[in-house]
Formats: C-alpha cells, sequence, structure tokens
C-alpha cells in the first residue's frame, strides 16, 4: 500500500506516546548499532538517537513515501528500502526497535524467531504493536468490507486479528530469549476535528480498502465507514472525541 505521511503525521503525538514508552523499558546502556524496524518518516529518529547519542542509528522500511520524507526530516540517519521480512543486518545488532509495523506482516510464528536472530547475544528485541482489532474503528471497517458492493474485491485482504493474544508471543518467544516482558496499555486517546477517529484510521488501516477502489465506489467506501464510526465514538460535551486504543508491547533479551 502508498502511505501517505501527511495523513499518517496528522496524530503524531498519539502515535509517539507508545514508542516513547517502548523505548523507556529498553534497559540498553550504550548500543553499538541501533535499527529502527519499520521506520515510516523516520519521527523516531530523534528520540532514538537522544537515548543513545553514539549508537549507529539504521532506519528501515518499504515504503519510498515514508523514506523520502524521512531522508529530507533526518540527513543524519541512515534509511535503507527493504521489506522487514526480508531484511538482514550485516552483523546481529544491540537493539531491534521496531513501533506500529508488525502488525502489516503475517506468520509471526516464522517472522518472530527470525528476527531474534538478528540481535547480538545479550541485546534487545523491542516491539509494539496495535491491537485493538476488537474496537469499532476496526469493526466498523470489517462491517463496511463486508456489507457493500465491493465485498469480493476487498474480502480476500481483510484480516480480523493481525495482532495475537499475548500469551501466544509468550509461548512463541519464551524458550529462545534470556528474557521476557510482555505488556498491554490501553491510550485513552483524545481527539479533536470532525469524526477524528475515521481521520486517524484512514492514515492506516483504512487505506489499504480504499487504495483498492477508485472514485465513486471509494468515496461511498469512505462514506459507509465514516457514518459508522462517527456513531460508534459520539462527540464529549467539549466537543472532543475519545477513541480508546490498545497496543502490545513486547520486549526480549536475546
Ligand atoms: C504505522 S507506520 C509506523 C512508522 C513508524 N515506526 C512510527 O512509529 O511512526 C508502519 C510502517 O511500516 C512499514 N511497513 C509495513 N510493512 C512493511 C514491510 N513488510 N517491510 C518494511 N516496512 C513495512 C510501512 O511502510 C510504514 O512506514
Amino acid at each position: 500500500m502508498a502511505w501517505d505521511p501527511t495523513q499518517y503525521l496528522k496524530f503524531a503525538n498519539e502515535r509517539l506516546q507508545p514508542a516513547l514508552d517502548l523505548l523507556g523499558r529498553i534497559p540498553a546502556q550504550a548500543p553499538e548499532t541501533v535499527v529502527d524496524f519499520g521506520c515510516g518518516a523516520g519521527n523516531l529518529s530523534p528520540m532514538l538517537r537522544a537515548r543513545w547519542p553514539h549508537a549507529k542509528l539504521l532506519g528501515v522500511d518499504s515504503s519510498p513515501e515514508m523514506l523520502a520524507k524521512a531522508r529530507t526530516d533526518h540527513p543524519g540517519v541512515d534509511f535503507v528500502q527493504a521489506d522487514v521480512a526480508e531484511w538482514q543486518p550485516d552483523a546481529p545488532v544491540d537493539v531491534l526497535f521496531s513501533n506500529a509495523t508488525l502488525q502489516w506482516l503475517t506468520n509471526h510464528e516464522i517472522l518472530l524467531p527470525g528476527l531474534l536472530r538478528h540481535v547480538k547475544p545479550g541485546g534487545w528485541l523491542a516491539i509494539q504493536m496495535p491491537r485493538n482489532f476488537d474496537a469499532p474503528s476496526h469493526t466498523c471497517s470489517v462491517e463496511t468490507v463486508e456489507q457493500g458492493p465491493w465485498r469480493d474485491k476487498l474480502l480476500p485482504h481483510l484480516r480480523r486479528r493481525p495482532v495475537w493474544p499475548p500469551a501466544d508471543y509468550w509461548r512463541l518467544l519464551q524458550d529462545r530469549v534470556s528474557a521476557l516482558s510482555l505488556w498491554e496499555t490501553d491510550y485513552i486517546q483524545v481527539l479533536s476535528g470532525e469524526n477524528p477517529v475515521a481521520e486517524f484510521t484512514k492514515g492506516t488501516w483504512l487505506k489499504q480498502f480504499l487504495d483498492r477502489l477508485e472514485g465513486e465506489e471509494r468515496a461511498a467506501f469512505e462514506a459507509d465507514y465514516r457514518a459508522r464510526v462517527a456513531k460508534a465514538y459520539p462527540r464529549e460535551q467539549d466537543g472532543r472525541t475519545l477513541f480508546p486504543f490498545k497496543r502490545l508491547f513486547i520486549l526480549a533479551q536475546i
């Protein structure tokens, strides 16, 4: 899917907080190499740089649009275009950090053990993924896909729960690493503007469906989703909208 950094970064603060929370939990003191896996527009680079000023920082992402913005905004950082499922480091790294990316990939039972091999013994694999797939922001997209004339076109691309329950990741990883922590946080996001949940989702999850439609059909799909989501997330008295969003964190030491 083609990413739109402007739409994605409309909610930059809300998207940043989980990354900061994950970063704060990584105990690495002076890593030599830190990789931002699925780095997007490179917006986490300043925080990674501030945390580990002497580390070699590398961002990996498959989106040319996101990388173009990353290279413009963060000239001091190396960025490489690659699929994170295929990318291999020259040598194992100290910290492999992945914020809000691996939910886009399938086969986690193969992917995650493979990522452990990219990290040095004693190094850290740190992952954050959204896990709000039972929330209306997601189930409304399922209903829109299933109940419209675009059903046959979009249904093969619908992934209902791309991120597993935490216990399944624990079972997958616990005997392959020396330390493992998993936790979830439900962020009570307070958003402003017209139908902000739809705007939030349009920057990420919804875009994969919109991009497969054109013209009037695309507009009708978006209108259907927006109506459902506006009903599911009514405005508060002050005009703002609460959008609780659950995220899963995995922190493993190799
Ligand atoms: C929601 S954005 C997160 C960006 C950044 N980590 C952040 O926290 O702002 C997801 C990113 O994952 C990237 N991505 C998705 N699938 C990928 C893949 N298979 N290989 C590399 N990057 C991928 C997208 O291009 C996009 O930039």
